[in-house]
């Protein structure tokens, strides 16, 4: 099993290292950047007989090398810098993403796909048109990040909370939907919770000063990785492409799955509260308002 990394930066480099370390797959890390995969895969290949380790890795500029991959992990972007719009960055990604995409078609028409590229949901829906992959093969990484750092916020107030009673669904940004069944806490606790989950990733910016979280997310990616690799069938939220599921069309949008060997194995209809649909509808509609600026 090989697995292609676009993008060798924070994120992609992570993620290689934590395939590798795991001897999960053999991989191929590429970036525009001359030198900056190869170097960085040259690393994490020196740190396998620590692991003992017998996957290989190869970095490279050059897409035809990613042929032959099974999976694809699309990190390849720029993050928002000074100056800059929300917009600035949605059409510069969307222009990344579309070029990456067409090489993916060209090189491994029978792959599945793993966006993380932000703005996520967004990026996973030209995914999945510009390559024209069924959508089953095509989802965007951002609910099992989501959810881990909401039920490790939580984890702060109460020790033994019932962990699988938790999700975020929605989009990976402002209107996430945070849902909760258990009875174990409260809803000030809920509230604070929740809040805090959404603006995570604006918190470790904040503190890190240049660049966004990279160690939980690559750690989410892998996590989906093995439930493909694995045909583990495990139930995580994953942004999947909707045709009708929860009331909504054509769109990408956090929601439970069942992840196996084929992908996206099921789209999760859990029972919504009438706040938590509201929440969702209002999420669905500003994805549809992102993906309307990029076509
Ligand atoms: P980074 O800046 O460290 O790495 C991005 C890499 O992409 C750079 O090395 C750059 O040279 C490369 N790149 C740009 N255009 C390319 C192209 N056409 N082909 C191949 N490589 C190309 O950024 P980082 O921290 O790795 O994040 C990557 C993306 O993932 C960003 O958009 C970030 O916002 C997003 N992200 C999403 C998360 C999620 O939950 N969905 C979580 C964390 C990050
Ligand atoms: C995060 O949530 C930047 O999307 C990234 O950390």
């Amino acid at each position: 099993m090989k697995i292609a990394i676009i993008g060798a930066g924070n994120v992609g480099a992570m993620t290689a290292s934590r395939i590798i370390d795991a001897n999960l797959a053999d991989a191929v890390l590429l970036d525009v950047v001359q030198g900056l995969a190869k170097g960085k895969a040259l690393d994490i290949s020196d740190a396998r007989p620590i692991f003992d380790s017998k996957a290989a890795i190869t970095g490279t500029e050059d897409f035809s090398d990613i042929r032959g991959s099974e999976i694809v992990v699309i990190t390849a972007g720029l993050a928002r810098k000074p100056g800059m719009s929300r917009d600035d960055l949605l059409k510069k990604n969307s222009d990344i993403i579309k070029g990456v995409s067409l090489q993916i078609k060209k090189y491994c028409p029978s792959s599945i796909v793993i966006a993380v590229t932000n703005p996520l949901d967004v990026m996973a829906y030209l995914v999945m048109k510009t390559t024209g992959f069924n959508p089953k093969r095509v989802m965007g990484m951002a609910g099992v990040l989501d959810t881990a750092r909401f039920i490790n916020i939580l984890r702060e107030k109460n020790k033994d909370i019932d962990e699988d009673k938790f999700l975020m669904m929605g989009s990976h940004g402002d209107t996430m939907v945070p849902v909760s069944r258990s009875k174990k806490i409260s809803d000030s606790v809920f509230k604070e919770a929740s809040e805090r989950a959404r603006n995570r990733g604006a918190e470790i910016v904040k503190y890190l000063g240049t660049g966004s979280a990279y160690f939980a997310p690559s750690a989410s990616v892998f996590f989906m990785l093995k439930s493909i690799i694995k045909d583990e069938k495990k139930v995580m939220c994953a942004s999947a492409y909707l045709n009708g599921e929860y009331g909504e069309k054509d769109v990408y949008i956090g929601v439970p799955v069942i992840l196996g060997s084929q992908g996206i194995d099921k789209v999760i209809e859990t029972e919504l509260s009438e706040q938590e649909k509201k929440a969702f509808k209002e999420s669905a509609l500003q994805i549809h308002e992102g993906i309307s600026k990029t076509l």
